[in-house]
């Protein structure tokens, strides 16, 4: 109910802008010359019509209506006739009788029609979800725009297995480009680069195991994927996401961008703006295909993509780096000697003749020498089986620069020119000037209450299009992992972290000699410092760890890719000799226990405190690639912004300790902090996201009641049982006596809120959290129906 009324409350804000048409029938047509030809859906939130695309150029168009001061940078979302637009005069879409509608370029050619009939009158529709939908007077849909995509979803639009949503070429030019996303015939939910000569899936990451490690199920073939109005897209492949924002309802749309990353926008109605809430690739240089063969990419955070061509090679065409670098020198197989360049930190993806184990460097370069294809090696050392690797390139594509890629790439020379050219040719950026600078602003909106915390974002056109840098994503770090033989068809393997690799001596000085402690806790301790930028941080040294490097970099890879606003922003790791060390921001606020003792939150905090720590675990739980149970939820691990928000820190460690631990007896099985453990860890059943549930329960509890689950609780009337499960029965003996007494509510609210508190609210959170702490781990909720529960509650209220 409240959804709706919001819902109708949002729509009254994007209202009409001028037109007032709302449907097209049969015999009548939209023209290109009358600018008020338009549909609008009947919220106002879409338009169709003619939309202008370059001098004297339309295509009929679906956008987003939004104001009517803002018509220059329409958002599109969709468009008949996008590689063959029509003139400005005498075009048409005209809806004839015998039910066929049709484009028509200057009054005579056809350039698209839908190719339907009927006999019975037809109606040219624009829904409030902006599909466009031609229909029978009694209702039945002969054609609609949702299944014919362009480069966007939207809510409630089905991407099939017969359809696909294709890039626009750049930023202005709205033709078909390079970058797919569609189902393969493994019937995984992917991104594809489809170039002029090549194509290849970079999404999800073509290192990742199909079906296997990259958290894609293969065996369902419905092949559908969908976006909620909440944010939340789910495929039959299993792969799910839920935005920052999720939640909220808010306009979105899911955009293949020109520049190959898929991005889940939203409409940020205060700044007018579309923000980016969700996207696939962090990592710019990860898409396939930006500087075209022998190009290299490169990126510097704040300063974007950039393109070079290898030593040897030079630009083709100097407006578009997708057709690469073409060879200066005469490469031609047996003209003359060759010899090897090295060149450090490079990295090509694919096109491997074949792989070579334990092969000497001078083997390598022999087999290269002697095939007329090869172009370079990339020559590795694996510390799995201690041999040196050898991958003869018979292609270069995909290539992009590490910093901390530990490989080395060796490029086919003539033997007379291996001096001269020792170093990689000046960078040039992507030429940017053509497509203007786009300055697009992160918001992750908080509710309603609370007003946003605002990210930058900053958006760079690329070749064609537009590129991402996100600052708190500062550095990016390979690790090589070691060659699985599963994976035999791939080069290589490579994980990502997103976030950074500290020095321990950096970190040393940061917390200057590991001296100002802010915490203690089962994983370890943690200091206070100030990094060599200024950013204040937690730092955790984890108590020694027996597990290898290789092991923390790929559990530590993970918690670097959680990123959710009701998660403790994680910066970085060190990993030095036995130290285990993770950076994550410092919250000045504290902690919710600090914050319960001084009594600093009235009802209001309190409620959305429940519902973030729950978006927080929701995410942990479900909507990460890999299940990340938290194990230890507890007062003192949720921290509050300066806007009272909580932030989940602590996340992962409960991965990290698993492994290597055996030896430690009280880690050996039992995790967390006694008061808040499910009961699964003292009866040694399967432990699943359920224990975090339940642990979140008696937070919810301690919250509502003011009362500490881990320490004496005097006035709660005493028994055999543990502290927190009396606290458990003494709120469900309560609310269960609420039909004899009116103020069982007064009785178990913390009374330092003086009454002050929303009934209806309170009920539900105890009500929630009574569930949560249920003894049957399956009785209990996940944390994706809590936060919709309370969700529902703070909708209508
Ligand atoms: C749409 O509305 C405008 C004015 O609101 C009118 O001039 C135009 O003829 C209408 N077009 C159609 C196809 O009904
Ligand atoms: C848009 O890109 C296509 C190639 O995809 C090209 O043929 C066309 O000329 C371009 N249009 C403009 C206006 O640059
Ligand atoms: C995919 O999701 C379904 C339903 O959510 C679940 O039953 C199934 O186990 C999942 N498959 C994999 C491989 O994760
Ligand atoms: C396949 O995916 C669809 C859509 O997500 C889902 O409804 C269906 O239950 C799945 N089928 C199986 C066998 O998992
Ligand atoms: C790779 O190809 C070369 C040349 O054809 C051959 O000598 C070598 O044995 C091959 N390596 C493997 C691992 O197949
Ligand atoms: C690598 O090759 C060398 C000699 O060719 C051999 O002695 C060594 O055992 C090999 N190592 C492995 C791990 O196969
Ligand atoms: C390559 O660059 C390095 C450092 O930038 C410089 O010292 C060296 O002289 C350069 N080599 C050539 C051949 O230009
Ligand atoms: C970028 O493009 C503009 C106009 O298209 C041109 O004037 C400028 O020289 C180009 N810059 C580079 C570095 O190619």
């Amino acid at each position: 109910m409240g959804t709706l009324i919001l819902f109708i409350l949002f729509s009254a804000l994007f209202a009409p802008a001028t037109s007032t048409n709302r449907t097209l029938s049969g015999g009548l047509s939209l023209s290109s010359e009358n600018p008020e030809d338009v549909l609008t859906s009947p919220n106002g939130v879409f338009s169709a019509g003619f939309y202008s695309v370059g001098h004297n150029a339309y295509c009929f168009a679906i956008w987003f209506a939004s104001r009517p001061s803002r018509s220059q940078d329409r958002t599109v979302v969709w468009m008949a006739n996008r590689d063959q637009p029509v003139n400005g005069r005498k075009s048409k879409l005209s809806l004839l009788r015998n039910g066929n509608l049709i484009l028509t370029d200057a009054g005579e050619l056809t350039v698209w029609q839908t190719n339907t009939n009927s006999l019975s009158s037809l109606e040219l529709h624009l829904y409030d979800t902006g599909n466009l939908v031609l229909r029978t007077l009694g209702g039945e849909n002969l054609w609609e725009s949702f299944h014919f995509p362009t480069d966007t979803l939207l809510p409630q639009q089905l991407l099939t297995r017969n359809t696909q949503l294709v890039s626009s070429r750049s930023q202005t030019n709205y033709s078909s480009g390079f970058y797919k996303l569609l189902f393969d015939n493994d019937n995984v939910l992917c991104l594809l680069y489809d170039g002029a000569e090549l194509s290849s899936i970079y999404w999800p990451a073509p290192w990742l195991i199909r079906g296997y490690s990259d958290g894609r199920f293969v065996y369902n073939s419905s092949r559908i994927a969908v976006l909620d109005s909440f944010g939340y897209f789910s495929s039959s492949d299993n792969f799910t996401f839920s935005p920052a924002d999720y939640g909220q309802l808010l306009h979105r749309r899911l955009t293949v961008d020109s520049d190959g990353n898929l991005r889940l926008y939203s409409w940020d109605e205060e700044g007018e703006i579309w923000v980016v809430s969700w996207q696939a690739w962090q990592r710019p240089c990860a898409i396939h295909g930006v500087c075209g063969p022998n190009g290299i990419c490169s990126y510097a955070p704040g300063i974007g993509r950039k393109c070079s061509c290898l030593p040897g090679y030079k630009m083709i065409n100097h407006i578009d780096w997708s057709q690469g670098c073409e060879p200066e020198l005469d490469l031609t197989f047996g003209k003359s000697k060759f010899d090897f360049l090295q060149v450090s930190y490079l990295d090509f993806y694919g096109n491997d003749y074949n792989t070579s184990y334990n092969y000497t460097l001078d083997q390598c370069k022999k087999l290269c020498l002697e095939l007329a294809d090869c172009k370079a090696f990339q020559y590795t050392f694996s510390t799995a089986s201690g041999t040196s690797d050898c991958f003869p390139k018979i292609l270069l594509t995909n290539g992009y620069r590490i910093p901390s890629f530990d490989g080395s790439f060796y490029l086919r020379v003539p033997e007379k020119n291996l001096l001269s050219n020792a170093n990689l040719t000046e960078e040039i950026g992507l030429n940017c000037s053509s497509e203007g600078l786009l300055l697009l602003e992160r918001a992750y909106s908080k509710s309603k209450v609370n007003g946003t915390v605002k990210f930058m974002l900053w958006f760079v056109c690329g070749l064609g299009g537009l590129e991402i840098v996100i600052i708190f994503l500062v550095w990016f770090l390979f690790i090589r992992t070691p060659k699985s033989s599963s994976a035999d068809k791939q080069g290589y393997l490579l994980a990502i972290t997103g976030f950074r690799k500290f020095t321990y001596s950096e970190l040393k000085r940061a917390t200057k000699g590991f001296t100002e402690e802010i915490g203690r806790g089962a994983g370890g301790i943690v200091y206070k410092g100030v990094l060599v930028d200024n950013r204040v941080a937690a730092i955790k040294q984890l108590h020694e760890a027996n597990q290898g490097e290789e092991v923390f970099l790929a559990e530590v890879n993970i918690i670097g890719r959680l990123n959710h606003m009701n998660l403790i922003e994680m910066w970085g790791y060190c990993a030095e000799g036995k130290q285990r060390l993770l950076i994550s921001e410092y919250m000045e606020h504290g902690s919710l226990a600090d914050n319960l003792t001084t009594n600093s939150l009235d009802w209001k905090k309190r409620f959305e405190i429940a519902l973030g720590t729950a978006k927080g675990l929701s995410y942990l739980h479900e909507e990460c690639l890999e299940w990340v149970l938290h194990c230890d939820v507890k007062p003192e691990n949720i921290f509050l912004d300066s806007n009272y928000q909580p932030k989940v820190a602590d996340f992962g460690l409960s991965k990290l300790q698993s492994r290597g631990e055996p030896k430690n007896p009280s880690f050996s099985r039992m995790r967390g902090t006694r008061g808040y453990m499910a009961p699964e860890w003292v009866f040694n059943l399967p432990i699943t996201s359920k224990v975090d549930v339940y642990s979140y329960g008696i937070v919810v509890l301690e919250m509502v009641t003011g009362k500490d689950a881990a320490k004496g609780v005097n006035d709660i009337e005493s028994g055999e049982q543990p502290q927190h499960k009396r606290l458990v029965s003494w709120v469900r003996e309560k609310k269960n006596r609420a039909a004899l007494t009116e103020s069982w509510l007064e009785e178990i609210i913390d009374p330092r809120l003086k009454g002050e508190y929303d009934v209806r609210k309170m009920e539900t959170l105890i009500d929630v959290a009574l569930q949560c702490v249920e003894e049957e781990k399956d009785a209990r909720p996940n944390m994706r129906e809590v936060v919709e529960m309370l969700l529902a509650q703070e909708n209508d209220g």
